[in-house]
């Protein structure tokens, strides 16, 4: 069956290599629907704002997690570790805590960055706190992808360096087969 899988991209920034990098799923594969699901909006997490019921911008949010059969999260590393606007944005979807709009959702993990370390201290971080939220992180594959600033086309805002999208196309290939494999730890 036809998979819906949402994006996120860690970075608000208008630029973004890694929103660069999100495009190219979908302009890599057809059989998959892709859906972003956008993050700027969200307030900061706030557990008074929550007691008054979700703002308008965090149910639809919460929404958009329910709907997709699973989520890649393409995202920078910001000094050694997770952007806060991510993180802000996985603290509203972990709410309520085990009836989580992400609890046991598939999600894959990408990241890129100019440096050297393809956001690899990011990925850790990320991986440990979806797991504290009783997330199914895809096991073993990272997408660690480094001088991304060399491997796109920035004019045109493609993804060019061709062993980057096999990468990347293998990765997905991976993630849809693996949603359809998750045990049921219950
Ligand atoms: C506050 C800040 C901290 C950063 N820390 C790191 C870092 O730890 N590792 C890294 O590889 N790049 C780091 N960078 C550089 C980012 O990888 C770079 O700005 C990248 O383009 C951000 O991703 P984007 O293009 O998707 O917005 C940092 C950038 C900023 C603004």
């Amino acid at each position: 069956m036809t998979k819906t899988i949402g994006l996120i991209c860690g970075s608000l920034r208008k630029n973004s290599y890694n929103r660069i990098i999100a495009q190219a799923l979908i302009d890599m594969d057809d059989f998959i629907k892709f859906r972003w699901i956008e993050i700027k909006d969200l307030p900061l997490f706030n557990e008074d704002l929550e007691l008054g019921g979700d703002p308008v911008t965090v149910s639809s949010f919460k929404s958009e997690i329910q709907d997709v059969d699973g989520i890649i999260i393409v995202s920078p590393e910001y000094n050694a570790g997770i952007p806060g606007v991510l993180k802000n944005a996985l603290d509203w979807a972990s709410r309520p805590s085990k009836d989580s709009a992400l609890n046991r959702k598939p999600v894959g993990l990408i990241g890129a960055t100019p440096g050297g370390l393809g956001t690899a201290f990011s990925q850790l971080q990320t991986r440990q706190i979806l797991e504290a939220m009783q997330v199914h992180v895809l096991p073993f594959q990272k997408v660690l992808i480094s001088q991304v600033h060399e491997k796109i086309d920035f004019d045109q805002k493609v993804l060019t360096d061709e062993k980057t999208k096999r990468y990347l196309q293998r990765y997905l290939q991976q993630f849809i087969h693996w949603i359809d494999h998750i045990p049921n730890l219950d």
